[in-house]
């Protein structure tokens, strides 16, 4: 067992992106799994929501009740209810050196928002350094999928049920969303590594597996005692 010293006490913070069907939900949970299953305390969580508030937020923003608004304000409700996750979820279990896993945080703003919704990227910058600061995750999954493949298999899954806000818009934004998403990973390749989601479950899973291995050695994290539930 490791000891927990103020240098290697903090946990780590882990997000996943990507577009619809690229299986990044299922990628969190399973890598949120297998490090519990190693001893390592983990919070798994998601945005928009992952704290009471944020959760509150995240129904107004899926609705599509502040679409009209326009995506400046989108941003700034999206920016809202991360703020209340960083300061009421996040931060507290990196605190306690439990590990973070999120499904979509920033870029997902960036690419949403800023890409797509063309809101003025000091805008965006802005709300990062305001929001964010320094909880920065120290590693993001990019899961790159075609945009044919990921809306098959997100109309699979969604089955008869309505698509959200987001879900419902067209081809052509799906294809631009991806196309932002491996910029983002090709601009920033210390945080960001880009994941080949047409692979099977298993490869997919395995592949960010031995990357986090690799980059964070969970084996070096500390015992910490407490019951999280995933
Ligand atoms: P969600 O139901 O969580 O599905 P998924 O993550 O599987 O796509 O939907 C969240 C939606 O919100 C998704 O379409 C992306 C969008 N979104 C933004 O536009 N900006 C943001 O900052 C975040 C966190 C999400």
């Amino acid at each position: 067992m490791v000891e927990a010293t103020p240098q290697n006490m903090r946990g780590r913070f882990i997000t996943f992106e990507g577009g619809e069907g690229s299986g990044k939900s299922t990628q969190a949970r399973l890598l949120a799994e297998k490090l519990n299953s190693l001893g390592v305390a983990v919070k798994l969580t998601r945005e928009p929501g992952g704290s009471p508030a944020a959760e509150v937020i995240r129904h107004i923003l899926l609705s599509g009740v502040a679409k009209p608004l326009g995506a400046e304000a989108e941003a700034m409700l999206f920016a809202a209810a991360r703020d209340d996750h960083l300061a009421t979820t996040i931060r507290p279990a990196l605190d306690r050196g439990v590990w973070v896993i999120s499904d979509r945080f920033a870029d997902s703003t960036r690419v949403y928002q800023g890409v797509l919704g063309e809101v003025d990227p000091r805008l965006i910058r802005r709300l990062e350094r305001l929001i964010v600061g320094e909880t920065w995750p120290d590693l993001t999954f990019v899961l790159d999928i075609p945009v044919e493949h990921g809306l098959m298999r997100a109309n699979v899954r969604r089955g008869a049920a309505a698509v959200d806000r987001f879900e419902g818009e067209d081809a052509n934004f799906h294809s631009k969303l991806r196309e932002a998403y491996r910029q983002l990973a090709a601009s920033e390749p210390a945080r960001c590594i880009m994941i080949d989601a047409t692979q099977p479950r298993e490869k997919v899973a395995e592949q960010i597996w031995s990357l986090v291995n690799a980059r964070l050695d969970p084996a070096t994290a500390p015992m910490v005692f407490e019951d999280l539930a995933l």
